[in-house]
């Protein structure tokens, strides 16, 4: 354990600012606690508060599993019955946190980059909270791409070279922008498709739009992407949109399946909406990583908190 490179964030709310080596610390840690392995008991109990101002399943429940198999106390908060209906602002709420003795918050917001008031301090102001950032809107979405890195990782042990297609509506998914940035950084190719309104071409600089069934025998990885319906509004898209004929030409069904690699993999930050992005009855076959994923994203969500704990100096880690 001592060989390890460990990680120490004050905060961790983007991908952009990690370096290479730093990823793969945290890979190499997330694997180390998958194997069961564990922190140091902490000095004394360190507080998180799990704040999620948009809906979550996975990600909410795989943080709250984390703290807690890092021997973190979760202190409950439920935004729909808090004071930001009152009116009160996540500066000020933080404030509250902090002042109550939390230590860490785990927060997801529809507003992009709502992270840079509770970190990026003015003289006078006094919070002192450690923030993770759950998806914040359309900017980024770390703790998935941690998780989808380590799940590549443990399948085909490397980056470079690997080539990644990203597929749907990218451009309303914050999952895609942490992924494409940070898989060409590590070296893998990546490609784009889906409907090409949801294409911008900020997206080039990362990579190469292709129709989906040209990429589908070349690709190591099938990333699909859910539909966001729910950032559809004002989109004329929205109106047309229609499941059955997405599936025809963006979803992969049986027959894009056998034409994929022996070893490519799909990938899927779910939900997954069935019949739509994927076959339903594919969402558990072999090449689908859906499960894996999830399972993976406890152990990756255990590393960047204990980064925070050290970058932090909580408990007796650093
Ligand atoms: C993603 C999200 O919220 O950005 N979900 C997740 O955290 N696994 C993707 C999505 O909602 O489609």
């Amino acid at each position: 354990m001592k060989n390890l490179n460990l990680v120490a964030l004050p905060h961790f709310v983007s991908v952009e600012n990690l370096k290479n080596d730093e990823v793969e610390a945290l890979i190499e840690r997330a694997e180390y606690f998958k194997k069961g392995g564990a922190i140091p008991g902490l000095t004394r109990p360190v507080y998180v508060t799990n704040m999620f101002f948009e809906d979550s399943s996975r990600t909410h429940t795989s943080f709250e599993m984390a703290e807690r198999k890092l021997g973190l106390t979760v202190i409950p908060f439920d935004p729909a019955h808090s004071s930001v209906n009152k009116g009160e602002t996540l500066y000020d709420t933080s404030l509250v946190m902090n002042a109550l003795g939390v230590d860490l918050e785990v927060i997801r917001h529809s507003q992009n980059e709502y992270y840079e008031d509770l970190i990026n301090l003015k003289e006078h102001q006094k919070l002192n909270i450690g923030v993770i950032n759950a998806g914040d809107g359309l900017g980024q979405h770390p703790s998935q791409c941690m998780l989808d890195m380590m799940t590549i990782h443990e399948h085909f042990d490397h980056f470079k070279g690997l080539k990644v297609a990203i597929v749907g509506d990218i451009t309303n998914s914050r999952v895609a922008k942490s992924d494409m940035e940070l898989l060409t950084r590590l070296g893998a190719e990546v490609y784009f498709s889906g409907p090409e309104y949801w294409y911008s071409k900020d997206f080039d600089q990362y990579g190469k739009y292709e129709e989906l069934d040209k990429l589908i025998p070349k690709m190591d990885v099938m990333m699909l992407l859910r539909v966001q319906h729910e950032r559809h509004s004002g989109d004329p898209n929205e109106k047309k949109f229609d499941a059955h004929s997405y599936h025809e030409k963006y979803g992969i069904n049986h027959k894009r399946y056998e034409a994929m690699k022996k070893d490519a993999i799909i990938m899927h930050p779910g939900p997954i909406n069935h019949n739509v992005e994927l076959s339903g009855d594919l969402v558990e076959s072999d090449k689908c990583m859906f499960v894996r994923q999830m399972e993976n994203g406890v152990f990756m969500r255990m590393a960047m908190l204990e980064a925070v704990l050290r970058g932090r100096k909580l408990g007796g880690l650093e």
